[in-house]
């Protein structure tokens, strides 16, 4: 469905997608999960190529959807790529709908083929939970929750009837009743519509309750990816396992995400190496010289280490 090559996204003078490799096949979930900064909204913006040109360019890659380079569509085609097959969900909360606009008029808006659409309406409101408004025409955005906005944002996501929605921190501005609500949403309509998601969060546990398959993400790299049994059960990259160690548990629900010591370097000042090593626990001397390649661990697990095959 979608297969992301090599792809490197510049803003100014910074490169901070350098050369990431990305498939999701069709029916499959495929999260993108990393610390704040590392890439992830820049990978997904490229690949509806909603990247904006007066800040970031993407250098170079591939993004291949069903087998054609977007990166070559005209403003034709893009136009076609964006309001029938790839939908995006945007992480700024609620920016995608318009104040101005009752949710009936943009949903309208969105919808693949206009006629019959207030009986299309009604089907998609139902679909996301929102049967309750369905009947009532003059409702704005902002009379609603924000759980009912988001179930609103993915009822415009769904309505063009996409085959690949990208989904950004679909869930990080709700707190965390309505966040499983809106999570268990997204697994119904999956199943529901065969959908192909492009999962981004930083935060793992979410991404290990919905993705089929992982990628982590460090500094603009992919650093570990497989699928989700592998990467819970057998992490190989220290900053994977640091992401799993942060995880908090059930008891301690309160401590946050940044349990791995360090900071992230800028991307202007990355270092020469391995981009983790300053934060690495098991870094030796040679990790400092050049950035690992990312090997094959068994089957369709990779990782980015040189120490990964003997980090059991
Ligand atoms: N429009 C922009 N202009 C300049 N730099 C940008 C722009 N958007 C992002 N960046 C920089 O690019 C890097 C990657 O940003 P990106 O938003 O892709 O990260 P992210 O992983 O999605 O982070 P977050 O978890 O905070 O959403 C960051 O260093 C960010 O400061
Ligand atoms: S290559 Fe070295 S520094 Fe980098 S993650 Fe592996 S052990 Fe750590
Ligand atoms: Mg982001």
């Amino acid at each position: 469905m979608l297969k992301i090559e090599g792809l490197r996204v510049k803003y100014g003078a910074d490169e901070v997608v350098r050369g990431v490799d990305l498939a999701v096949k069709k029916g499959e979930c495929v999260g993108l999960v990393g610390e704040s900064g590392c890439g992830k909204t820049t990978v997904g913006l490229s690949a509806a190529r909603l990247i904006d040109a007066r800040k970031g360019k993407i250098v170079s890659g591939k993004i291949l959807f069903e087998g054609r380079d977007i990166l070559e569509f005209d403003a034709e085609g893009l136009r076609k790529l964006r309001g029938r097959r790839i939908s995006y969900v945007f992480q700024e909360p609620f920016s995608s709908l318009n104040p101005v606009f009752t949710v009936h008029e943009q949903l309208k808006e969105a919808l693949r083929e206009k006629g019959k659409a207030q009986e299309a309406i009604s089907e998609i409101l139902k679909s996301v939970g929102l049967e309750k408004i369905s009947g009532k025409k003059n409702i704005y955005p902002h009379e609603l929750s924000g759980g009912m906005q988001q179930r609103v944002m993915i009822a415009m996501a769904i309505a063009s009837r996409p085959d690949l929605v990208i989904l950004d921190e679909p869930t990080t501005a709700l707190d965390v009743s309505v966040q499983n609500q809106i999570l268990e949403l997204i697994a119904e309509l999956k199943e529901k519509m065969n959908l192909s998601i492009l999962f981004i969060s930083h935060d793992l546990r979410i991404v290990f309750s919905m993705a089929d398959r992982i990628n982590v993400m460090y500094a603009g790299r992919i650093v570990e990816s497989g699928p989700k049994k592998d990467i819970v059960s057998q992490p190989r990259h220290p900053y994977t396992k640091g992401l799993i160690g942060s995880i908090p548990s059930l008891k301690n629900r309160k401590k946050r995400f940044e349990a791995i010591e360090g900071k992230t370097p800028l991307f202007s000042d990355l270092p020469k190496g391995c981009k983790f090593y300053p934060r690495c626990k098991f870094r030796i001397e040679k990790c400092e010289d050049e950035e690992p390649a990312i090997e094959n661990i068994s089957g369709d697990h990779f990782a980015r280490c040189v120490r990964a095959k003997e980090l059991v």
